[in-house]
């Protein structure tokens, strides 16, 4: 059976962009595959959190996780960290991971663009870090959104240059994984491109009514309108977007019309898109609640999938240092 896996970096609570981009469809995944889900506290240390924030971090993304409907009875939930053998493959792969290639990447240069003072080489890696969290369980599907897809043909350059240069077929190429048609790609509210946390433009899994409502009702839109059939500008395209992911066709058809004959009302659009997210996501949050509360639950949810994840690490690592030619006395 093909394995899946997937992992979420450990930075604040998750957002709509995480959820219909990513954390979804682990849930939809897990009763097919073989499933690994991790939460990247690793790449999350690229921005120095402070350590009094550090352990709650991967605590939250934990309690989404499992509040979303991943069964640690179905899949392998763990902690990036408790796995060393990752960390033992990114140091074999980092010696394969060519300087100009890592810098060319867009994620790259755009953090090289937002945070200037911290380009660390944690930062440049990054990739390699995730090539080694997916190629360490020899996974081949991996759910993540439109903006990773980057980061997996990297996965899969590195699978291959070890191969070669090993003589070995130790790592199978991984792919995205979409869903439906192409990957999603959430847009934010603030008419710009995707939702994102550095974005400051999200909806998260853990808002509460009233703040989600004050969020959508702010949302970017143009004056409406003023001549039929008339191109949307991005801002209202990304309203669109949002309800197509959230609300019925007939919902998102009905403003459509709407539009398309200008009688629309943003406010009567905004407070739909509002009613329909919560709909969708307060049921999670009344149950990241109570989750984040119970230290034993989580502790149990992550027992057995750390221990297959370590089991599953181990013998892909020695696999690879075999081809390398590690030896022990
Ligand atoms: P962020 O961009 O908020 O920092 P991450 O980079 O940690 O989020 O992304 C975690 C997962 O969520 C990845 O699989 C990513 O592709 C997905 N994701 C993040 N933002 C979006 C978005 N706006 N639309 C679709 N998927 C997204
Ligand atoms: N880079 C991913 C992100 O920012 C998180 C991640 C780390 C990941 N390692 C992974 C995703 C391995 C899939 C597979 O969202």
């Amino acid at each position: 059976m093909e394995t899946v896996l997937s992992g979420i970096r450990s930075t604040g609570h998750l957002h709509l962009g995480n959820y219909y981009g990513a954390l979804r469809n682990f849930v939809k995944l897990q009763d097919e595959y073989k499933c690994f889900f991790f939460i990247a506290d690793l790449h999350s240390l690229t921005t120095h959190p402070h350590p009094d924030d550090f352990h709650s971090s991967v605590k939250i993304i934990l309690s989404e996780y499992l509040a979303a409907g991943l069964d640690p009875e179905k899949s392998a939930l763990f902690v990036q960290s408790d796995i060393p053998e990752i960390c033992e493959l990114y140091v074999l792969l980092n010696m394969l991971a060519y300087k100009g290639e890592l810098e060319r990447t867009t994620s790259f240069k755009d953090k090289v663009r937002k945070q200037a003072d911290n380009v660390n080489a944690g930062l440049l890696t990054y990739p390699v870090l995730m090539a080694s969290d997916i190629l360490i369980h020899r996974a081949t599907k991996v759910p993540v959104g439109k903006d990773q897809e980057q980061h997996l043909e990297i996965a899969r350059v590195l699978a291959r240059r070890f191969n070669n240069l090993y003589g070995t077929e130790v790592f199978p190429e991984p792919h995205a994984l979409s869903f439906g048609k192409d990957l999603i790609k959430v847009p934010g509210l603030d008419g710009s491109g995707k939702m994102g946390k550095s974005e400051g433009n999200g909806i998260y899994l853990n808002d509460d009514q009233q703040t989600i409502t004050k969020k959508v009702m702010k949302a970017v839109t143009d004056a409406g309108p003023t001549k039929p059939n008339s191109e949307m500008p991005d801002s209202v395209k990304n309203l669109f977007t949002l309800l197509s992911i959230v609300s019925e066709p007939s919902t998102v058809e009905y403003f459509r019309e709407k539009y398309n004959d200008c009688s629309i009302r943003y406010g009567d659009l905004k407070k739909q898109l509002a009613a329909d997210i919560c709909k969708q996501t307060l049921p999670i949050k009344e149950r990241i609640d109570a989750i984040y509360n119970d230290d034993e639950y989580l502790r149990k949810a992550v027992r057995r999938g750390t221990e297959q994840a370590r089991e599953s690490a181990a013998a892909t690592l020695a696999l690879a240092k075999k081809a390398v030619g590690f030896k022990v006395f």
